[in-house]
């Protein structure tokens, strides 16, 4: 059996979940939710970054002076707005949990043990929105891109340094393109780029007295640990490094860190960096041939923009996901983010968007299939399966269109599962619609066009058994559709499965292999009763 351990970003707490923030997370549950279809022991983590000077000044905005009560009650917010979403995760963190604390204690120790951990002085800019130091080429006037409603803070103080440098060449050997360990491809030119040429030491610790927050340095408690440095650490404490060997030896190394593009110099090169460097005093860090168990792949993508500027908290321009769900549902909303900027890529978020895709892909395009697949069943074939040659893999109509039922329909599997294993859930989407078809493509199964050109409303009268095996392999479709789609839109696949009658919980117990075979439906099996799965919005105004 296969073990699959995917994160998103621990969240600052800050401010609520956007849409930003909901996007890598609805990624992250559909490939989760995959994997485990595959019946692999998957393990999904998200969580919040709560030692973060963002948080404080967050807390001192709202009026509020204890630090605690104020990460709890966001923390609580996160947690619920991902549960809304339907996010399957399996574990929350936050970073000022014991459990992380003893995790990153132990891998400090690990780190400075390999003589990677140095004092020095730093002076420079910082920027709390990013909680980084900025040098002079990053900015733009004196401004942080990112944050430039922020003043940078010039800091000079003593701090320890992390030997990031000495894994240069370590780093680049990692980025070898068959490695895949930065994606997509433009992301491994941008890191191989900046790592080749502009790698440095990097400050890993602050005074005390001028940062309010942070886990105490082992043995110096003058200092505190930058928040990166700990906030990475999350993937490993999560899964039990520091407190439970067992789970950690399971699960570690990460099969995939999912992240926006703002945030690959910490993970593709600061992190890994980390590892190599405790790996050399920690067993648990190490493979049988003493290389360090590093994440098999980090893979970045693109903001959410609003009128082509980042969605972001600090520049005030936050969507909440929530506010979509009572009108569209939870499905419909995954749906449009994964399905509407291809992953990787910017692109901007509307309402209208939103509220075209749910009118046309999903109701018209979609739903309509399901409901007129079952109600024709239904009307022609007494409420049941019509009947059909369920070991027959070819469909012939009529003279000018073979619909190949079996091979159509794998052609479709096939190009899903690849985007699956490419975290293209964008692509995921747009084969299965390729599948529901309105335009014609060869090769493929389409149910629409084969309603379209079949008629089986006019055949009905002159040939029933034709009609017959027609529904059949509609009906088979959807089921097949509900499969593919399931990890994306897990209610609404729910759904297809009854109204063709079957048990859900028992359908899905198949698993993907057994799942997706030809014959699934019993000819002469009762169908559901067919209801439209997208309804007309209750507010035309969303
Ligand atoms: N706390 C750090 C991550 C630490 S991970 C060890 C952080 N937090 S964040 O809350 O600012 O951002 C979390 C993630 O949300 C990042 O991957 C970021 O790229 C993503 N997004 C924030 N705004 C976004 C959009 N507008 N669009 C898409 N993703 C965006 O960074």
């Amino acid at each position: 059996m296969n073990k699959y351990y995917l994160t998103t970003p621990i969240y600052y707490v800050n401010d609520r979940p956007h849409i930003g923030h909901a996007y890598t997370t609805v990624v992250a549950d559909a490939l989760a939710r995959y994997h485990r279809l595959r019946h692999d022991t998957t393990y999904f983590v998200t969580g919040t970054d709560e030692n973060s000077q963002k948080n404080v000044q967050a807390m001192e905005k709202a009026g509020e002076n204890d630090l605690a009560a104020y990460l709890e009650r966001m923390a609580i917010a996160w947690y619920d707005t991902w549960r809304e979403l339907g996010i399957s995760f399996d574990n929350f963190i936050r970073t000022t949990e014991a459990r992380h604390l003893a995790g990153v204690a132990r891998f400090w120790k690990a780190v400075q043990a390999s003589g990677d951990i140095y004092e020095g002085t730093y002076e420079g800019l910082y920027c709390t929105g990013c909680e980084a130091f900025k040098t002079e080429t990053e900015l733009i006037g004196d401004k942080c891109p990112l944050h430039p409603n922020k003043d940078l803070e010039h800091i000079k103080e003593k701090n320890y340094f992390f030997r990031l440098s000495a894994y240069r060449e370590e780093l680049l050997k990692l980025y070898a393109k068959g490695n895949n360990f930065v994606m997509p491809e433009s992301r491994r030119h941008e890191i191989h780029n900046y790592v080749e040429d502009h790698l440095a030491d990097v400050s890993i610790s602050r005074e005390a007295k001028s940062v309010p927050v942070g886990i105490s340095v082992p043995g110096d408690l003058d200092q505190r640990i930058y928040v990166w440095f700990d906030a990475l650490l999350n993937y490993m404490t999560a899964v039990g490094y520091g407190t439970d060997e067992a789970q950690f030896s399971t699960f570690w190394p990460a099969d995939l860190h999912l992240v926006g593009k703002d945030i690959i110099k910490f993970h593709c090169a600061l992190w890994p960096a980390m590892i190599m460097s405790a790996a050399k005093n920690d067993p648990l860090l190490r493979n049988a041939d003493g290389s360090a168990k590093i994440p098999k792949q980090v893979h970045a993508h693109g903001f959410f923009t609003m009128d082509g500027v980042k969605i972001s908290k600090s520049l005030g321009n936050a969507v909440d996901p929530r506010e979509f769900i009572p009108n569209y549902g939870f499905d419909a909303v995954r749906y449009f983010l994964l399905r509407e900027i291809p992953f990787g890529e910017d692109g901007d978020f509307s309402r209208e968007r939103l509220a075209s895709r749910y009118a046309s892909d999903l109701g018209n395009t979609f739903g309509n299939l399901v409901n007129r697949a079952i109600a024709m069943s239904k009307k022609y074939f007494d409420g049941k399966v019509p009947p059909a040659d369920i070991t027959e893999s070819s469909l012939p109509v009529n003279e000018q269109s073979v619909w190949d039922g079996k091979g159509g329909l794998d052609a479709i599997k096939s190009a899903v599962e690849s985007a699956y294993a490419g975290n293209r859930c964008d692509v995921v989407l747009a084969s299965i619609w390729d599948g529901v078809g309105d335009t014609r493509r060869s090769g493929l199964f389409q149910a629409n066009k084969l309603i379209e050109e079949t008629q089986p409303f006019k055949l009905v009268k002159e040939d029933p058994e034709a009609v017959g095996e027609i529904l059949y392999a509609l009906l088979e479709s959807l089921r097949w559709y509900a499969w593919l789609m399931h990890p994306v839109m897990p209610n609404i696949s729910v759904k297809i499965f009854e109204q063709l009658g079957l048990d859900a919980r028992a359908e899905l117990s198949k698993g993907w292999v057994q799942g997706l075979k030809w014959g699934g439906l019993t000819p002469g099996a009762v169908l559901g009763d067919p209801s439209p799965l997208f309804p007309r919005p209750e507010s035309e105004g969303v």
